[in-house]
């Protein structure tokens, strides 16, 4: 699988790839995340990205030009070119799971700023909008992020133990992931629950699917 991501804060992006299970998912190999500075894409000397929107109003939007020369150069036939936007859909586990599903899909993620991006970008160049849910962000980085992470860890292989994948929140409808406890037994007067404490299988099983709905 690959990402690209474009933004104009790459600094952003690549401290949270190069950590945890995204960094080691790169590492073997099972998804190549690239970043893009879209100011790469400017031809004025200011590097400019934004103006300010017809009609009037506070703050500015993000240029189309630069956007259309960015996704000239990275798209092929196959990409997947996606927008965050508080507008677009919500992202859910369901999504994510499709998304995840095809291991050779290239996602080209456009992270917007200021007021929003040229509404023609949205109309014409863009496959996939979504959310991440209903507030505002000052940028689409995080949500960019949360969809590289949230997709990545569902790849085959990346994650160490298949299992930990099988209980996992949202995996079915309407069932959570049960509670987890580590040592001590007790912190503070705070007791793990006796059930995972006594060595029988059946009834920890059947304490964590009661947990979970
Ligand atoms: C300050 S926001 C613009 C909000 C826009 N004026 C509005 O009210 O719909 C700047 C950018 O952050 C990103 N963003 C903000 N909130 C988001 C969310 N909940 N989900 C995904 N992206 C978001 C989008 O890329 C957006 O273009």
């Amino acid at each position: 699988m690959k990402f690209d991501i474009i933004t104009i804060f790459p600094n952003i992006i690549e401290e949270y790839i190069n950590s945890g299970i995204v960094r080691i998912a790169q590492e073997k190999g099972f998804v190549e995340i690239n970043i893009h500075d879209l100011r790469k894409w400017t031809d004025d000397i200011h590097k400019t990205v934004d103006d300010t929107p017809y009609g009037g109003g506070p703050g500015m939007v993000m240029k189309i030009e630069p956007i259309y020369k960015a996704l000239k150069e990275l798209k092929t036939a196959d990409s997947i070119v996606c927008i965050t936007t508080p507008k677009g859909e919500e992202l859910k586990q369901s999504k994510v799971k499709e998304l995840s599903k095809n291991k050779d899909a290239h996602y080209i993620v456009i992270c917007g700023r200021y007021e929003g991006v040229d509404q023609r970008v949205h109309d014409n160049l863009v496959d996939y909008e979504f959310s991440i849910g209903e507030y505002i962000l000052s940028g689409g980085e995080l949500a960019a992020l949360v969809l590289v992470d949230s997709v990545t860890r569902l790849l085959p292989g990346v994650l160490g133990n298949k299992k930990s994948l099988e209980s996992e929140s949202f995996d079915n409808e309407d069932e959570l992931d049960f509670p987890q406890y580590t040592k001590p037994e007790e912190f503070n007067g705070w007791k793990v629950p006796e059930v995972l404490l006594s060595g029988h299988h059946k009834n920890i099983e059947d304490w964590r699917e009661e947990q979970r709905v």
